[in-house]
């Protein structure tokens, strides 16, 4: 399998997932912005996450935060400036961390100047750029559209939301009979492609570290098996050899055997299709809760495939949560968010935390849209720093806010879990001190599962690498429990909640654990 060449630091990277507008307001404008943001890198740091990766912060209207960009070249001036986004990136490397900004390369925003020219019914430099019928009476079957608002005679496809445009990266077996459908060879299609690397060129020489890409596999159309799009990522990754060789691509793609193919460096599980990560944190009884009724068998004969699929690298890249799901402390609580936590921290792929996730920060019922989040809303309110004004995150009026903060009584906050030695914030900071120590749990240590039945407890796995095997015993259920797993666990590196005992080769396991040993 082709994959790039991984630039090193991604090996035991620990992401922290940052949405700008609800970091951290240094202006008191009601908004997070790259100030703010600089303000609180030695709080990631503190923590342990020494990589970032931030939602998009681009010029946009904001119909889909951020995801709409319309100027690719210009941060949104609610942040800061494009000076502030690079003194961010040198304060990030000054601490030795690294950065990715969000790329969007399926679509744009309906205000950006190449689908404004687009639209024309002269033909000009944009004509192609965007996935277009030539007729208004025909629509892009399967693809939705945006019709009826142009001179220009035709309807153009969108990828997500519905004023989101799909930019044409050409069809991977363009319908004879559908003359518009143009093929990846076809100027247009190789000029959106161009410039998408002209993109990723500026942020690069600017000093990001790689990207984050958005639906990294929506690009090419009528492309079943994602054979086009993967061809147009090896071209990307060609580029990328040749001008930019440390650059990191992670992509949200969800098919790691294809995205590496394509020459991503990590894929990410995603929350939907059939990945069963729903199964843990997300569902009715999700297996990290101390109901105990949970199943972890589904996601794990998945994740295997996957792993098999993706030559046993560890490059699925479990997430915390992120701004498209509800926040992991909808559904589980307590101590179960600790092991979670020693869940996450134990896999291989490089772990994502959500910001506020580390404080299990709630997700807000019933708010109404903001920029396009719908549900998401909840999931996405202001970075819960202490108990001064708007929860420490903006000096503005409360009403004032890009989202309302979290004013429940025991809100979880940063101030109060610092100085709390058995806070989720410590817990987390421990576990990734540990996954730091020991390679065999990081990123590129391989995994073998010992025990997952279908509906039982404990969950057991071992991490290994050249120098060291390490056991991982998990069990969310409030009740004891016990397997055999042909390992007798040696020295302990980690352990919540008790100790497990050991008789006759069976491991009987305390409620409510996590522990691992050295075997
Ligand atoms: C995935 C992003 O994570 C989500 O927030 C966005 O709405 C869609 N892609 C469309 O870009």
């Amino acid at each position: 399998m082709k994959t790039g060449k991984q630039p090193a630091w991604l090996d035991n990277a620990i992401f922290y997932e940052i949405y700008p507008q609800s970091f951290c307001d240094s202006n008191g404008d009601g908004i997070g912005d790259f100030n703010g943001i600089i303000g609180k890198l030695d709080y990631i740091k503190g923590l342990g996450c020494n990589a970032i990766w931030m939602n998009p912060c681009f010029a946009s209207p904001f119909g889909d935060a951020g995801y709409d960009v319309s100027d690719y070249y210009s941060v949104a001036p609610r942040y800061g400036t494009n000076a502030d986004l690079k003194r961010l990136f040198d304060e990030v490397h000054k601490r030795k961390m690294h950065i990715l900004l969000d790329l969007v390369p399926g679509h744009t925003s309906v205000a950006h100047k190449w689908f404004l020219e687009s639209m024309k019914a002269e033909r000009n430099e944009y004509t192609d750029r965007y996935v277009w019928t030539d007729s208004i009476w025909e629509e892009p079957q399967g693809m939705g559209c945006i019709r009826g608002i142009s001179d220009r005679d035709g309807s153009c496809a969108v990828n997500f939301f519905s004023h989101q445009p799909a930019l044409n990266y050409g069809f991977y077996k363009p319908d004879p009979a559908k003359k518009w459908q143009q093929a990846m060879d076809s100027e247009g299609a190789k000029a959106t492609l161009e410039a998408l690397k002209d993109i990723m060129r500026f942020w690069l020489r600017m000093g990001c570290d790689g990207f984050r890409v958005d639906m990294a596999g929506s690009l090419v159309k009528n492309d079943e098996e994602s054979k086009g799009t993967i061809k147009l990522w090896q071209n990307v990754r060609e580029f990328l050899d040749s001008e930019f060789p440390d650059a990191a691509m992670v992509s949200e793609w969800g098919e790691p055997d294809k995205s590496l193919q394509g020459g991503f460096h990590m894929d990410f599980l995603l929350h939907f299709g059939p990945s069963h990560y729903n199964d843990l944190f997300r569902c009715e009884e999700p297996y990290f809760s101390d109901r105990g009724r949970g199943d972890v068998s589904a996601f794990v004969e998945k994740y295997l495939e996957n792993y098999e699929k993706a030559e046993k690298k560890g490059l699925i890249c479990i997430p915390s949560g992120n701004h498209d799901m509800d926040r992991i402390a909808r559904g589980i609580h307590g101590d179960n968010l600790k092991i979670a936590f020693a869940f996450l921290l134990s896999m291989p792929g490089a772990p994502f935390i959500y910001y506020g996730d580390e404080i299990g920060m709630r997700y807000l019922e019933n708010l109404t849209s903001v920029e396009g989040g719908y549900s998401r809303t909840g999931s996405r309110s202001p970075m819960q720093w202490d108990d001064t004004n708007n929860a420490g995150f903006s000096a503005a009026l409360a009403e004032k806010l890009y989202i309302k903060t979290d004013d429940s009584v025991g809100r979880p906050t940063v101030a109060a879990q610092l100085g709390d030695e058995n806070s989720l914030y410590n817990e987390v900071r421990r576990l990734i001190g540990i996954r730091q120590e020991h390679t065999a749990l990081q990123s590129r240590g391989e995994i073998a599962f010992l025990y997952a039945e279908k509906n039982a407890y404990p969950f057991a796995y071992l991490r290994s690498s050249e120098k060291e095997k390490i056991l991982v015993i998990i069990n969310p259920a409030d009740r004891e429990t016990s397997f055999v797993c042909g390992y007798v666990p040696k020295e302990k590196i980690y352990s919540l909640a008790g100790e497990i005992s050991v008789t006759d080769g069976k491991l009987t396991v305390p409620p409510c654990f996590a522990g691992y040993y050295a075997v």
